[in-house]
């Protein structure tokens, strides 16, 4: 592919995050159910994620489920959850060949035991793996997030075991679900939506923001192309002046 050529393989975003939206939109414009949406977005999410290894990215982060979603419909809900499982138990496979890792983050035990026990199997499997590491928010909020960190943190400080004036940017890093991830280059949000939606709020303080009218089952490897050259083409100047970083 032509495309392929463009990317320059030595400034590829370490951490790519992507708000996968579109499902629901994308059925009923075919006359489908929701769940359809969900079904075919599950297959991208499988080219996604096999294009990011293939490319060299080494942390792909996907928004999966949020604490938002939680109020759907309880058939969306369940839908959802299976799809999970299901995806976990089909892909366990394709993740051992790619040597690729699974990670998740968000409140874990509010998943259906079932999800729970799959997710743990597939965690505890690819744990050695190291060519990239496919992070799933799943149960996720990054207000929550933040809250949980502040929390631990609160309670260090009252046992003396960190002190107040210790508390930097490393130290709340560490404390947040993502704590061994580095933070987000490239935030991608498919379906036209120009939301953060309560995504790694903290982790893309500096990360490039690239929205596409593509709805999430139709994204293909020129979609995620297109996003990486977009990204590359920009001057990230972390707060500093152009002359600065030159
Ligand atoms: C947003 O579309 C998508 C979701 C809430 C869920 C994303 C889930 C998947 C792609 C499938 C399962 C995931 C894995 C990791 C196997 P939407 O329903 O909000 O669409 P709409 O905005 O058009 O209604």
């Amino acid at each position: 592919m032509d495309i392929l050529n463009t990317i320059n393989k030595d400034n590829l975003p370490k951490h790519l995050a992507i708000i996968m939206d579109g499902n629901g939109r994308w059925a009923k414009q075919k006359g489908m159910l929701r769940a359809f949406g969900h079904e075919n977005g599950t297959k991208a999410v499988r080219t996604t994620v096999e294009t990011c290894a293939k490319l060299g990215i080494e942390n792909l982060t996907l928004y999966a489920f949020s604490t938002e979603n939680w109020n759907r419909p309880k058939l969306e809900v369940d839908t959802l959850m299976k799809l999970l499982i299901n995806s976990l138990k089909n892909e366990l496979k394709t993740l051992t060949e790619n040597n690729i890792k699974l990670n998740i983050i968000g409140n874990f035990e509010k998943l259906p035991a079932s999800a729970q026990k799959e997710l743990s199997q597939v965690i505890s499997k690819t744990k050695d793996n190291n060519r990239m590491t496919l992070t799933l928010a799943l149960s996720y909020g990054s207000r929550e997030e933040i809250i949980s960190a502040v929390k631990s943190i609160s309670t260090k400080v009252k046992n003396n075991i960190i002190s107040t004036d210790a508390i930097d940017e490393s130290i709340i890093n560490q404390h947040l679900y993502t704590q061994n991830l580095p933070d987000v280059d490239l935030l991608i949000r498919t379906s036209g939506e120009h939301r953060i939606s309560n995504f790694l709020l903290w982790q893309i303080a500096y990360a490039e923001l690239y929205f596409t009218e593509v709805l999430w089952p139709d994204f293909r490897e020129k979609d995620l192309y297109e996003a990486i050259i977009s990204y590359q083409k920009r001057e990230r100047r972390f707060g500093k002046t152009s002359e600065q970083i030159k």
